[in-house]
């Protein structure tokens, strides 16, 4: 990374990205900040967390999430808040140090007891990372939000990008798709029970494990499958860099009950946007069952990581996860068609 910066100021860009999910990338658009040589990692290249250079040993890992209940239980939406927050750090191969809770709460309706529920799934989840809690702010809305900005450190030399995959790299995904389909149904009423228990134990996993697994098979590139699904996440790995990737379907871990409940319709409102927005991207994409492609954009929740390695790593790479308990698989490959995805049936 060179420290030489041409320019005293950095704009913002995307502005051609009208259909961008973000908004923040939309009303950032065009504005200038001063250009700052210690920033490794800021705005531009969506990737996972913010990368700050502290010295030649030490970088800051930056990042923030929060989000409405997926699901009833408190306790256990806390902890998914504080998995899903965590796993940004662990997606630039990062290890948690700080968070701070950001809530909404509507303390007329609802009895703090509620919040401080929420927080204690959360602490669970920080306590598993190795990571403090160290403070917080709060609002009174009318509907509730939890979430978490959580910093840790990389080596500034040795952090996972995610836009450095090299062509005939294997892709490994590490957490089975389909959280966002399982919300759905769960809220309708449609999920079977051991469906929606596989969901929350998916949600509640940290991605602790497999970030440690990436980095020590020296993957060249990874990011954290979250609100834009499978190829919203591929897409930014192929969008910056001069390689394409080819995914099987048929090797993609899926959630119990994922695929039939996407065919009876149990599908979120932001498939179609991650849709809209990528799948100019998707070779044959018209070609593929709606249900497929459902999968493929579907919005994940604390979702795994997906990373890639050299070839003669990929066998040990999914060994290794499962032996933590993931439904790890090698999904395909990187390759030479820059900018574009494949999917295979
Ligand atoms: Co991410
Ligand atoms: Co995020």
């Amino acid at each position: 990374m060179s420290g030489v910066h041409l320019l005293r100021h950095a704009r913002f860009s995307g502005c051609g990205a009208k259909l961008a999910p973000g908004l923040l990338e939309r009303a950032l658009c065009g504005l200038e900040q001063p250009a700052f040589p210690e920033l490794l990692v800021g705005f531009g290249t969506r990737d996972d967390a913010g990368v700050w250079r502290l010295d030649d040993e030490t970088a800051l890992v930056q990042t923030v999430d929060f989000f409405p209940p997926i699901v009833d239980d408190p306790f256990t939406f806390g902890r998914i808040a504080a998995a899903n927050a965590l796993s940004d750090v662990y997606a630039m191969g990062g290890r948690p140090l700080t968070a701070l809770a950001v809530a909404c709460f509507p303390d007329e309706a609802l009895d703090v007891g509620v919040l401080r529920e929420m927080l204690r799934g959360g602490l669970a989840a920080l306590a598993e990372a190795e990571a403090a809690l160290v403070g917080g702010h709060s609002i009174r809305d009318e509907t509730v939000k939890l979430g978490f900005a959580v910093t840790g450190l990389v080596h500034p030399k040795r952090f996972l990008r995610n836009d450095a995959a090299r062509p005939g790299d294997a892709l490994i995904l590490t957490k089975a798709l389909g959280t966002g389909i399982l919300n759905v149904a769960m809220r309708e009423g449609a999920a079977p029970a051991a469906a929606v228990a596989a969901a929350v134990a998916s949600m509640t996993t940290l991605n602790r494990a497999a970030a440690g697994i990436a980095v020590d098979l020296g993957a060249s590139a990874c990011t954290d499958v979250t609100g834009f699904g499978l190829l919203g996440h591929a897409a930014e790995m192929v969008a910056q860099a001069p390689v394409g990737l080819r995914i099987d379907f048929a090797r993609l871990p899926l959630l119990p009950q994922a695929l039939d409940l996407a065919r009876a319709g149990h599908v979120p409102g932001g498939t179609g946007r991650n849709r809209d927005f990528r799948r100019a991207l998707v070779r044959g994409h018209d070609d593929l069952p709606p249900h497929v492609s459902d999968i493929l954009f579907d919005p994940q929740t604390s979702g795994g990581l997906l990373f890639a390695v050299p070839p003669a790593r990929v066998e040990e790479a999914v060994r290794r996860l499962r032996a933590e308990g993931l439904p790890a698989a090698g999904i395909g490959e990187v390759t030479t068609d820059a900018g574009r995805i494949t999917v295979t049936p």
